[in-house]
């Protein structure tokens, strides 16, 4: 286990009319490699702003985050986003026209990293995701929803980056697919992965091995 990120006395702040309006005060966490992280808290108290923060897509205000000791100003936020972090968006964010395959093969040329041998990497991401190549094969639009967000789990995962952030990755799914969507993540877990959800589902939450809640803008630990 090592100290992968550490937020440091971070606030962040919105536009509310003339004034602005703090979301995050004071925020002091730090996420480790090979553990399972739930954000949770009420609507509108600030998870999706966490975790926009935490992916590099919305740069720091206010107080610092820092990947292995380095700011990510430091680091440049294209750089973070493309080799140090995953995101899985909630709205899956998959190309329609493209098939299961295609869509996870984009995602690398996108971030124009190299990967070995991508093609036969994405088809054994998508197989150990249960998705077999067959369904691999089909547009997105002909798969179901659980298998949507798994094909949005494999883009995650077919570039290798320590940090997975992932916003309400089981908001739509039936009971049983969501409890097969939290073994897949408790495993990148213990594989080494940091593995970060915001969730509404106390399910989900329940395996996490740390829970932090945004209250009123500051973090509390409810799990540890
Ligand atoms: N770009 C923005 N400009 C102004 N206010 C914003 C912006 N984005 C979010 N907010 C406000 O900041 C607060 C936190 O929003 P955020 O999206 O982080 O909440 P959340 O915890 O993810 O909520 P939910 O559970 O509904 O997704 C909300 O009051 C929201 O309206
Ligand atoms: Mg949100």
């Amino acid at each position: 286990m090592e100290n992968l990120i550490e937020v440091k006395n971070l606030y962040h702040r919105y536009e509310d009319g003339q004034k602005m309006r703090a979301v995050l005060k004071d925020i002091n966490i730090t996420f480790e490699t090979g553990k399972l992280y739930a954000v949770v808290g009420s609507s509108g108290s600030g998870k999706t702003t966490l975790l926009s923060l935490l992916s590099g897509l919305d740069s720091v205000q206010d107080g610092d985050i820092t990947y292995l000791d380095e700011s990510i100003n430091d680091i440049g936020y294209t750089k973070y986003r493309k080799e140090f972090v995953n995101v899985i968006f909630q709205s899956y964010n998959l190309i329609n026209y493209m098939t299961a395959i295609q869509n996870v093969i984009t995602a690398v040329d996108i971030k124009k990293v190299k990967v070995h041998n991508k093609k036969e990497k994405a088809y054994e991401i998508l197989e150990s995701l249960g998705i077999d190549k067959e369904t691999a094969d089909r547009e997105v639009l002909k798969i179901s929803g659980g298998e949507q967000q798994r094909v949005a789990i494999a883009r995650a995962l077919v570039h290798d980056s320590k940090v997975i952030l992932a916003d309400e990755p089981t908001g739509n799914l039936d009971d049983d697919t969501e409890d097969e969507i939290i073994d897949i993540f408790k495993d990148l877990a213990s594989k080494g992965k940091c593995v970060i959800i915001v969730t509404h589902s106390q399910n989900v939450a329940k395996h996490a091995d740390i829970i932090y809640e945004i209250k009123k803008g500051k973090i509390e630990i409810k799990k540890d």
